[in-house]
């Protein structure tokens, strides 16, 4: 099929070079014109594992292509799909102002009849207001459908989760465009729920705030956990076990960051207030996640005392792991914070740095993560990469003044770093 994708960001371009994977031929439209400029020349703006490979081997196939023509990509294919950013407003509310250009836009290149599709997360509603757009701005007055396709990707695992998606949402408003959206997901093997377009547009706020609370929940068991001497990650592979609980999102840390969850959570607060109902549930899961930053700074407080003039080793800058992501991270929140106490800082992210340097200043990047600890007065775990397991503890402990370390991802075990010699923290054991 041929498929159009406006918006080139984590979304957009990971849906497209999917699409393309399973056999589509696929137009990426970005206004940007250096994205598409490097893209073109095979270069690719953000780090996701796999992704490269995907979209080079798709543009060598012939079924990966690239433009700024909003117009070219509406003549191009029937399917045009909606992949630009949604960001939050100081307010919590999300603005719809790219989405709306870009509807605009399309309603302006069209000529017969279009199936569009939104991929953005966007508040309730957004779907019909991006119909009345259409219908408005397009001077040709055609048909056309508009449908709501949630995606649920994560970051790190955004070709993964769309090559093997749990489920794919389709809201409608008419039963027309259904048989082609689910012919474009076939390929993909998942179950589809076909729903009205709210709910769909819905569900993907619904699922969101649920996951973020998952985490606000075991963060708040965690609490508990350090006063009694019980161990959270005890608790959260006994309470995974139930199969309607479930592990994943049960890990402890310093809380959620990234360009999803605190966004998701604000705006589906607002979109709550809107409609005239205080979801304070979800207000008191974004209060847990705040507190556990502040929890996890008094931590190092308490320990190294005053924190003016020490040298602190950080490990990890990303929001989380297999990702160069740094937008709300808490990492950098936890550096940020440091350096407010005074604390000097080396830090090091496996593939972060680059976007780190341009919002955390005054630090030491650090090539190797066996260099950090260097001359340190403590070392501190931020993110939780994998790799970081793996890191030389003898040789931090000797690189240290003091061997504390401070783990806010919970990634080594508290019984063997007490037996290696370490002063060890972690969250909730
Ligand atoms: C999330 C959703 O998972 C995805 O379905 C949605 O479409 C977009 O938002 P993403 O933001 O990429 O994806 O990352 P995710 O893996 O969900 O992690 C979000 C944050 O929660 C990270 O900061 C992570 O470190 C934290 N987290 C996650 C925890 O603190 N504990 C956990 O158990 C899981």
């Amino acid at each position: 099929m041929k498929l159009t994708i406006n918006g080139t960001g984590y979304v957009g371009l990971v849906t497209g070079a999917c699409f393309a994977e399973v056999g589509h031929h696929v137009l990426c439209v970005d206004n940007d014109a250096a994205k598409i400029k490097l893209l073109k020349e095979g270069g690719i703006p953000i780090y996701e594992p796999g992704l490269e490979e995907l979209v080079k081997k798709n543009v060598a196939a012939g079924r990966l292509s690239f433009t700024t023509s909003i117009a070219e990509g509406v003549q191009k294919s029937d399917v045009i799909f909606i992949a630009v950013p949604t960001p939050p407003q100081p307010d919590g509310s999300v603005d719809l102002s790219f989405i709306e250009r870009v509807a605009r836009d399309i309603a302006a290149a069209m000529t017969d009849y279009k199936i569009v599709v939104d991929k953005s997360t966007v508040p309730v509603k957004t779907g019909e207001k991006v119909a009345e757009t259409i219908k408005r701005y397009c001077p040709a007055k055609v048909d056309f459908d508009v449908v709501s396709n949630p995606e649920f990707l994560r970051e790190g695992f955004a070709v993964c989760d769309l090559m093997k998606p749990n489920r794919i949402v389709i809201g409608v408003r008419s039963q027309r465009p259904v048989a082609v959206m689910k012919k474009i997901y076939t390929p993909f093997n998942a179950p589809i729920v076909v729903t009205d377009i709210n709910s769909a547009e819905l569900i993907k706020h619904a699922s969101n705030s649920f996951l973020a609370l998952k985490i606000s929940y075991i963060n708040a068991v965690a609490v508990l956990c350090e006063a009694t001497g019980a161990n959270v990650q005890e608790v959260a592979a006994g309470m995974g076990m139930d199969e309607r609980i479930g592990r994943p999102f049960l890990n402890a840390g310093i809380g959620f960051g990234g360009s999803c969850f605190p966004k998701d959570l604000s705006a589906f607060v607002k979109i709550a207030e809107q409609i005239g109902y205080d979801f304070h549930l979800l207000k008191e899961v974004q209060r847990i996640n705040a507190g556990q930053m502040e929890r996890f700074v008094k931590k190092i407080t308490d320990t190294l005392w005053v924190l003016k003039d020490k040298k602190i080793g950080v490990l990890g800058l990303a929001f989380k792991q297999n990702t160069d992501d740094v937008r709300t991270s808490p990492a950098i929140e936890l550096c940020q914070r440091l350096q407010k106490e005074g604390a000097t800082l080396r830090v090091h992210d496996p593939k972060a740095m680059g976007k780190a340097r341009a919002i955390l200043s005054n630090v030491t990047y650090v090539d190797d993560m066996n260099d950090v600890a260097e001359g340190c007065d403590a070392l501190v775990v931020a993110t939780e990469w994998d790799e970081f397991k793996k890191l030389d503890l003898e040789r931090a402990r000797k690189s240290l003044s003091h061997p504390i370390m401070f783990d806010g991802r919970n990634l080594f075990d508290p019984g063997e770093m007490g037996r290696l010699g370490w002063i060890y923290k972690s969250v909730g054991r």
